[in-house]
Order: C-alpha cells, then structure tokens, then sequence
C-alpha cells in the first residue's frame, strides 16, 4: 500500500478536445507551416488586445530579439532592463550587439523604478527593455515618457503578463510593441511560441519579413530584402494557440482562482510574504510569495520536495548568471533590492486546474516546513 501522497507539480498547461481537434485539422491539412491557422491566431490576438498588428513567432526570445533588433540597436549601445527578470530578456539585447544595462527595481512591484532607470541613461543608451514581472504591470506610462524626453526606443517584455494591462489599458497599445511568450507553464500556451503586439504598420511589415527569413514585403518566392531569421511559428502550434485564446477567460479565472486562495492563506502564514497586490490587475502566471530572511530558500525547498510538493528558486537575477558575471562583469552587491528578492521567492505549485484541497496541502506543508527550520527541528516535518 503506498500512503505516499500524489506528488503536486509547479505547472501544467490545460489541453483539451479543442487542441487535439485543430491540431488534427492542420495535420490533415497537409499544411503544417506558412497556412492560414497562423494568420487565423494572430487575428484572435490582435482583436482581443486592440492592436492594428499581432505578428505570431517561434518563442518569446525570438519576439524580443526581432523587436530590438527592429530599432537598428548594434555595439556600443546600451539597452536598459530589468536583471529581476528571465535571461532571455537581456540576452535578446545582447544578440544585438548592444548591452543590457541594469536598474533597480521596486521592492513591492518587482519591476524597474522609473526613477532608476532614469539615472542610468548615458549618452550611450538607446532604448528602455520594460519587463512586466510575475504578470504585474510595469509602470509603462513613467517609463514612456522618460524613454520619450531621451529619445529612446522601447519594447516590453510581456512574456509573464499574457493578456495584461495597465489601468485598463491593455499593453500592446502604448505606443511600442509588446511582446508575448507560450511556454507551457505560461497562461496558455502554444507549446514553443511568441507573439508580437503592435500599432506600428511598418514596424509589423519589417517583423513579418524578418521572422520568415528576410523575404522582401511583397511576398515574392525566394526574394530576400533584408537579412532575416527563422523565427516562425508552425501552423500545428498556432493550432494549439487558437484553442487557449478561446478558453483564455477560464485559464485566466482558474488561475486567478487559485492566487486568491493561496493568498488568503499565506497572509495568515508566519515566516513567508504574500504576493503584492496593489492597484493594478495582476495577470497571474506563477505564485511566489516571499520568505523571510532568517529562512534558507534552498533548505525550504528540500524540506518541500520531502512532502511531494514541488518548489523552486524564482527568479535568479540575471546579472549574477554565471555568463553575465564571466563577459560583462557583473557581481554581487550591485543591486541589493533586486537581489534580496531575488534569494526569496519561491515559486510554488500554481496551474489552472489546481484544487482548493492541494492549495490547502501545499501551504500547510509550507507553514509546516517554515515552524520546524525556525524550532531548529528541520527533520520533523518530512518524518511526520
Ligand atoms: C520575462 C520573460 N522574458 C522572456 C521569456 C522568453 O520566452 P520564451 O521561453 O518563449 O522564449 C520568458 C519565458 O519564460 C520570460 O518569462
């Protein structure tokens, strides 16, 4: 007889008949790439945000990438980010021959302070990389408008807040492209693929060509305008992608569903920090609450993984990877509220279809967890 509880994984996207049916229709279609199922979600897409443009591609990076790459960035410029963010935001910059400079970010919000931001602008910098952490809404309007008195290109990395906004507003429709990521942990999800949103007809002309290897606007076979990539998204995963648009309103009330009941019980949890709600509408996509310093992370995360709950270190800052420490210098102690957030939060089970009971089982493991590191009985929990 196993008494061992199921163990409860961080993320599982929801796929469903609908998947399977479209998927099928493209697989049957003989049509597997360059077929309307794309067109088709990037329509879906444009509709839902508001914009003139959604240009679909193969990943969040590759958005980023063509996105910067676009506003004609090369060495010697500097592109200035956020290091409390996923690596492929600053890499993206980096493929451009340019380089990520780093601001502090607020310690509620997770995101850049404008004020920072504002502060490392040299005469070198050309563009701001605004990242929308943990699905809360950077402060778009303040960094715009820094970005406009300087004469800088901006792009957001919208990767974690898929169909966000900003009082109301929905991102995308600020001005400058944003740039969504479906990685299957995401809040829907094409297996391997990204998205554009844009207002900028021109700027959707130059990512429609650069994506598809370059070739000239007018559609012509095998003619190359311009210096492209293979950034495309297939049809069989835009099929994937039109069915989550569609029950997008149930991914996006399941998951702010479950944070409602997380938070409602770390609030009332010792030792560990609910996420910040504040006043804009959180797109949530991962639930990592923070834990208090007198508590080794990594421990916790033993200690959890012991119980059957999976948990894990999110998110490590970009500038103490060990790429950005060996080629571009960076150490710790340059940015201490980005890295004392950075060696606190724990992300935690968190999916769509998670039930009020294994919320429950996760968070009394958690405060269970945290009472035994802080009695100095850390082995309590995991023989109980
Ligand atoms: C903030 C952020 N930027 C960029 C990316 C990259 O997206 P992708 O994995 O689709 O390339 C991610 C993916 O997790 C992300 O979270």
């Amino acid at each position: 007889m196993s008494g061992a509880p199921e163990r409860i994984p961080l993320a599982r996207p929801v796929i469903g008949e609908r998947e399977r049916e479209l998927v099928d229709e493209v697989l049957r279609s003989g049509q597997l790439s360059l077929g309307p199922m794309v067109p088709r979600f990037e329509r879906m897409w444009a509709e839902r945000a508001g914009t003139r443009h959604a240009v679909a591609v193969s990943s969040g990076t590759a958005g980023l990438h063509l996105c910067l790459h676009a506003l004609g960035l090369g060495p010697g410029d500097e592109v200035i980010t956020s290091s409390f963010s996923f690596v492929a935001s600053a890499n993206a910059i980096v493929f451009t021959g340019a380089t990520p400079v780093f601001a502090e970010v607020d310690p509620l919000t997770f995101n850049m302070d404008p004020a920072a931001v504002e502060a490392a602008i040299t005469p070198r910098t050309k563009a701001i990389l605004i990242v929308d952490i943990f699905g809360y809404p950077a402060e778009v309007p303040a960094l715009v408008d820094i970005a406009r008195r300087h004469g800088l290109g901006v792009v957001e990395d919208a990767c974690q807040s898929i169909d966000g906004d900003h009082d109301g507003r929905k991102l995308g429709t600020f001005g400058h492209p944003a740039v969504y990521g479906f990685y299957a942990n995401k809040q829907m999800t094409t297996a391997e693929g990204g998205l554009v949103l844009t207002d900028d007809d021109e700027l959707a002309r130059v990512l429609s060509s650069l994506r598809n290897q370059g070739r000239s606007d007018d559609g012509a076979w095998l003619v190359h305008s311009r210096l492209g990539f293979n950034y495309r998204l297939s049809d069989v995963h835009a099929a994937i992608g039109v069915a989550q648009v569609e029950r997008l309103d149930d991914l996006q009330a399941g998951r702010a569903r479950v944070a409602g009941w997380y938070q409602e019980r770390v609030r009332a949890m010792d030792g560990v920090t609910p996420m910040y709600e504040g006043p804009q509408r959180r797109s949530w996509f991962v639930y990592a609450p923070r834990l208090e310093p007198d508590l080794v992370r990594d421990e916790v995360i033993g200690d959890l993984d012991a119980l059957g709950v999976s948990a894990k270190p999110y998110l490590p800052c970009i500038h103490l990877q060990p790429y950005y420490r060996a080629e571009h210098g960076h150490g710790p102690g340059e940015f201490p509220v980005t890295e004392a957030i950075s060696a606190s939060t724990i992300a935690l089970p968190f999916f769509p279809e998670m039930t009020e009971a294994q919320v429950d089982r996760v968070c009394e493991a958690l405060a269970a967890v945290v009472a035994a590191r802080r009695a100095g009985r850390p082995g309590a929990t995991a023989r109980a």
